[in-house]
């Protein structure tokens, strides 16, 4: 399959969308970024997501993330369509507080291994599939979600998410299961104990196990 590693850095692609033509790391300058794709506009399930990722788009900007989308729909679409978002979502007012990028001839859908082909457009062409992208400052991928048009996302899961990839670029942590801010995490295994004793000053704890191993170490951080 075509598309991106973790880790590679994510193509600084020229794109028409909402606000005009941008270049895609001038777009995102130092901030992380989301770029989420979708199916179609002016469908159901895509105008639930959008309407959620516009409710909730303050805690995107809390966190520094700048908030992209996709489809391959023409940009006058994304902007009728916007307002039918935005009458969804009886909680937000104005415009859709993030562009979209019309990507109607599917170079960047084909380029990032967004098409989904099992959903066929009218023209037997494939729609582009739920796909997430979370990058870094540093410009380089450091999560890709891909979900099938069928199934809608979890924007609370995302900003779980990006708490969790935000705390663990700065500490040598890791997060558990169902983590949320404020928990206890790992300390990730490369750590010795001595290291890990002098960069948690909150302290480690190490849970028992059958194996006898050590491996288990929470801490507060
Ligand atoms: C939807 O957004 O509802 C949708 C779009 C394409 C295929 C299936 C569902």
């Amino acid at each position: 399959m075509p598309g991106l590693l973790l880790g590679d850095v994510f193509p600084n692609f020229e794109a028409d969308t909402t606000i005009g033509q941008i270049k895609f790391h001038d777009f995102l300058g130092s901030s992380w970024g989301i770029l989420f794709s979708h199916p179609r506009d002016f469908t159901p399930v895509c105008t639930t997501e959008l309407a959620c990722a516009a409710k909730v788009s303050d805690e995107f900007k809390k966190r520094g993330v700048k908030m992209i989308a996709l489809s391959i729909d023409s940009v006058e679409d994304h902007h009728n369509w916007s307002k039918d978002v935005m009458a969804f979502n009886s909680e937000a007012e104005g415009a859709l507080p993030f562009p979209i990028i019309a990507d109607h001839k599917r170079v960047l859908s084909v380029q990032l291994g967004m098409l989904d082909p099992d959903e066929i457009d009218k023209d037997g062409l494939p729609l582009t599939a739920r796909c997430v992208f979370v990058i870094g400052p540093d410009k380089k991928l450091k999560l890709s979600i891909l979900y099938p048009a069928t199934t809608g996302r979890n924007f609370d899961e995302l900003l779980r998410v990006i708490d969790s990839l935000q705390l663990t670029a700065q500490k040598k942590v890791a997060t558990p299961v169902d983590w949320k801010p404020g928990q206890k995490v790992m300390v990730i295994p490369s750590l010795s104990d001595s290291e890990a004793a002098a960069l948690f000053p909150n302290g480690v704890t190490t849970k028992e196990l059958p194996s006898g191993k050590k491996y288990l170490r929470y801490t507060q951080p």
